[in-house]
């Protein structure tokens, strides 16, 4: 199977949570595929929240109502990639830049379901450069606190998130506390958010695998 393949499997396993009333919907290939295969059911919904604008576009081509979350009182399910995620249901996000707005939805929603193929699935999280959505003016303070901390800042070329910040991509972390560090890096002046998700963990995973959709929870 390819990573593709796998990433519909998962899409289209994570339908069964979509039930009623508004779902929260993420970004990224893998959600895509879930905006789309949502589209088959989307007359048993309301409609969705959407982390991105680009999701939300593509929620509104499919002809799926998408609402402002402040319109929400509340938001049953959350569906969204990762790009790393620890058997904890631990991740990190933000390899789409949208990790502020699905920060948010993670909060507000009841549970939080998290689609990945297997090559998602780590021990310890860090490989993947950690995202980091900064303010413009504090890009460089935050480059030089973030060294402190054993990091390498790397600015993100060419791109303003959807609020528009920067991104600073910190290679060479070992997440080995990913909630301890998750609020300490959110305490450096001029952090809008970090991609790590751990004090708000994922509550269901669907992992595309070869033999089939596995699925984790939180303990
Ligand atoms: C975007 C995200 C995505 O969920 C994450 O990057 C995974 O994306 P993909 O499904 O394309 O692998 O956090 O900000």
């Amino acid at each position: 199977m390819t990573q593709d393949e796998l990433k519909r499997q998962v899409a289209e396993a994570a339908l069964k949570y979509a039930q009623e009333g508004v779902i929260g919907v993420g970004s990224g290939s893998t959600v895509n595929l879930f905006i789309d295969a949502l589209a088959s059911i989307k007359g048993r919904i309301e409609g969705a929240v959407a982390a991105s604008e680009a999701s939300a576009e593509r929620l509104k081509k499919h002809g799926i109502r998408v609402f402002d979350l402040n319109s929400v009182n509340e938001l049953p399910v959350y569906v969204d990639g990762a790009d790393e995620v620890t058997e904890h249901l631990h991740m990190i996000k933000g390899g789409g830049g949208a990790l502020t707005r699905e920060k948010i939805i993670a909060a507000v929603a009841k549970k939080f379901v998290c689609i990945c193929d297997a090559s998602k699935l780590v021990p310890v999280m860090g490989k993947f450069p950690l995202p980091l959505e900064v303010i413009p003016m504090a890009r460089s303070y935050v480059g030089r606190e973030m060294l402190k901390r054993g990091a390498q800042p790397v600015l993100r070329e060419n791109y303003k998130t959807d609020n528009g910040n920067l991104i600073l991509d910190c290679h060479g972390l070992v997440l080995l506390d990913p909630p301890i560090i998750e609020a300490e890096f959110n305490n450096i002046a001029g952090v809008v958010t970090n991609g790590i998700f751990a004090r708000r963990p994922a509550d269901v995973l669907l992992l595309g695998e070869a033999t089939g959709v596995r699925t984790l929870r939180k303990a």
